[in-house]
């Protein structure tokens, strides 16, 4: 089995475990769910490209490291992945619906958007569980077929299962997560997990 990276940090394991929380209100797993993303971004924009340039601060010129304009794309599969554009905030976005099927936990998309020059750039796949990875997975073909060469795929929470399936699908794609989790349960949450997280970023529970 391939290995994700795996981001062990104490900030992002505190806000991790009070989304974890079942007494969490909506409001608040929300903007724990925007804190935990812009953590976790520090591992997946480790390696983006910076150029110099001079500055003039207020008391002398500076040579400042910058991000090049690489222009970035965040994918959030809808709708729980959309809790996660705080990982890199000036990206372009694009937008992905999948919908699992309650008995047999298949996606089916109900609506794709996103930018149309997706060859030649980062394209960042935002899910907050990968539980069976048939979301990540169809997600990730999607984007390939559109065109996508460079894809990475981040979850908050994953375990075992959904990591091999996802690797053996996609074998090139680099998987970050905060947790592995002990597996998934016959309704596809993981488990201890976070519950249905679609349902606690929009209060729909
Ligand atoms: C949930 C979750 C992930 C997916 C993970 O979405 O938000 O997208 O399931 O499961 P998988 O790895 O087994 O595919 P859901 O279909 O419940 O939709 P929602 O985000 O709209 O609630």
């Amino acid at each position: 089995m391939s290995t994700p990276t795996v981001v062990d940090h104490p900030l992002l394991q505190h806000k991790l475990s009070l989304m974890r929380c079942k007494e969490t209100d909506t409001p608040r797993f929300r903007h724990l769910m925007r804190e935990a993303s812009c953590l976790i971004g520090y591992e997946v924009t480790r390696d983006l490209t910076r150029e110099a340039r001079t500055v003039e601060t207020p008391l002398a010129a500076a040579e400042a490291s910058f991000l090049a304009d690489e222009k970035p794309v965040l994918i959030p599969i809808l709708r729980a992945g959309n809790g996660m554009l705080d990982l890199l905030p000036t990206a372009s976005v694009g937008y992905l619906g999948l919908r699992r099927d309650p008995g047999t936990l298949t996606p089916s998309e109900y609506y794709f958007n996103a930018p149309g020059d997706l060859d030649d750039r980062l394209v960042v796949v935002l899910d907050p569980t990968l539980a069976t990875a048939g979301s990540a997975t169809a997600a990730v073909s999607r984007l390939k077929a559109a065109g996508a060469r460079r894809i990475r795929m981040v979850c908050l929470l994953t375990c075992a299962e959904g990591i091999q399936a996802f690797h053996a699908a996609h074998p090139d794609v680099p998987l970050y997560t905060a947790a592995l989790e002990e597996g998934v349960d016959s309704h596809g949450y993981l488990l201890p997990g976070v519950g249905d997280v679609g349902d606690r970023l929009h209060g729909t529970t």
